[in-house]
């Protein structure tokens, strides 16, 4: 069996999290059920914020793990990445502003913007996963080098 990294599966479940609360969000709010849309919409920023948080430390004292598998598709994978990274940073700044339009209630962009938050968001997870599984599960991780070790030099 493969063993896997402790931090970055619990990252990733995390997104997995957000996601599926995100689309259980927006089915309350076709139904019409606002307060419950509320509370799964904000849970669904609670996850996406623990999964930023959990990674980000890792970045910070462990580290980021480079690509290990075949130097001829490194390349893919690179460009890969760097499309998954713009996307989690967009449904980021999007997730963040439709969580404010909606606790200030300023409904009309609100009900514009949500859909395109959902949507970028669902293939930031989907692209996170296929990140997760290229680097520790299909190959095996590269090296880790840590954030700290990096700038400090040991
Ligand atoms: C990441 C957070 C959120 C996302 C992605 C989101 C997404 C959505 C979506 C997709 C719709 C349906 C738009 C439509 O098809 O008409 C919607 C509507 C709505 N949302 Fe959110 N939402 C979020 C957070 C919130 C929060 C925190 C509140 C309240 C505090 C809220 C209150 C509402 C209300 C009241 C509507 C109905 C607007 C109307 O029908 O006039 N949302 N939201």
């Amino acid at each position: 069996m493969v063993s896997l990294p402790i931090l970055p599966t619990i990252s990733t479940s995390f997104i997995i999290l957000s996601a599926i609360t995100m689309a259980i969000g927006w089915r309350q709010i076709k139904q019409k059920k606002r307060e419950a849309h509320k509370k799964t919409m904000t849970l669904a920023g609670i996850f996406a914020l623990a999964f930023f948080i959990i990674y980000e430390t890792r970045t910070v004292f462990i580290g980021n793990t480079s690509f290990g598998g075949p130097e001829n598709i490194k390349i893919y994978y690179t460009i890969f990445l760097i499309f998954h990274i713009t996307l989690a940073t967009l449904g980021a700044i999007l997730g963040a502003i439709s969580l404010y339009t909606g606790y200030k209630n300023k409904l009309a962009f609100h009900r514009r913007l949500g859909p395109i938050t959902c949507i970028v968001w669902f293939f930031t997870a989907i692209t996170g996963v296929a990140v997760y599984l290229l680097l520790y599960v299909f190959y095996r991780g590269g090296q880790t080098t840590s954030m700290i070790k990096a700038i400090l030099g040991f």
